[in-house]
């Protein structure tokens, strides 16, 4: 179908063929990748491939919260990413801090509540200060969940909950998966149902190791920038028609005990 200008985005919309009832993911989680191979494929430098980036994340949030996702947790910036070159991970904080200022007000009317996951340790103050007065403005809201994962790595996620279980005294015979799982910075969420990486790699990347053990990943080889939203929507048509089996067989999870 050939899209009108003024009708594009409806169109868009009513091209993608819902999803079967029960079936949307409740959490999706994005590794944004392939930023950089995306500008020096037109030429550009890799700072530009990482404001598009932010341009594809404001689509990509509004069609999350469309098609009825809950909790939408995206790879901003990783403990790894300090030892980009230098001028990059400044673009990158610039990025943030200016997604944090222009979207606040419009993340808060549509009902969007940011939360940060990750450590706050090295990150300048001023952007600390600035990622605590977004998550604290917007803590009431409840459409969609936005976790930012920045300054975040799965290892040294998993090493701050042992240390706080350890520094707590909690007794050995208390700590089971639950209770690490509530130690995570992810704490009170349920874990990802499905995990989405961009630009075709296929590593985890320190990305949610320990939340992600049963989700189901998407890996698809679009450059994060030009993932727009019937790519999504095809992310959760691969989703819905996956069977998600824990562990079982098909025979016991059809036929529970
Ligand atoms: C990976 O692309 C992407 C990142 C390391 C950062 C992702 C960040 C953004 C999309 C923008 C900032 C986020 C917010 C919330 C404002 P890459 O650089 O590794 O690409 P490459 O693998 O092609 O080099």
């Amino acid at each position: 179908m050939t899209a009108t200008v003024n009708g594009a985005a409806a169109l868009v919309k009513n091209e993608l063929s819902p999803l079967p009832p029960g079936r949307v993911p409740k959490h999706v989680a994005i590794i944004m990748d392939g930023n950089g191979r995306w500008a020096k494929q037109r030429g550009l430098p890799r700072t530009e491939g990482h404001r598009q980036g932010v341009e594809n994340l404001r689509r990509i949030l509004n069609a999350s919260a469309r098609e009825g996702v809950k909790i939408l947790t995206i790879y901003a910036f990783s403990t790894e990413n300090w030892s980009r070159p230098k001028v990059e991970v400044q673009m990158l904080m610039r990025l943030l801090e200016m997604f944090i200022d222009r979207e606040l007000s419009s993340l808060h009317e549509n009902g969007v509540q940011i939360r940060h996951i990750g450590e706050m340790d090295g990150v300048h103050p001023r952007m600390q200060k600035k990622i605590r007065e977004a998550c604290e403005f917007t803590k009431n809201n409840t459409r969609l969940i936005l976790n930012v994962a920045f300054n975040y790595g799965g290892r040294k996620e998993i090493l701050q909950a042992v240390k706080r279980i350890v520094r707590e005294g909690i007794p050995e015979d208390q700590v089971t998966e639950d209770l690490i799982s509530r130690y995570m910075y992810t704490g009170d969420l349920p874990d990802p149902d499905l995990i989405i990486r961009t630009s075709g790699e296929l590593r985890v990347s320190n990305f949610l190791i320990w939340q992600g053990s049963y989700a189901e990943y998407y890996v698809t080889p679009t450059f994060w920038p030009d993932f727009d939203d019937a790519e999504f929507h095809k992310a959760l048509e691969v989703y819905a028609s996956r069977h998600r089996r824990f562990g079982q067989t098909d025979e016991q999870v059809h036929n529970p005990a």
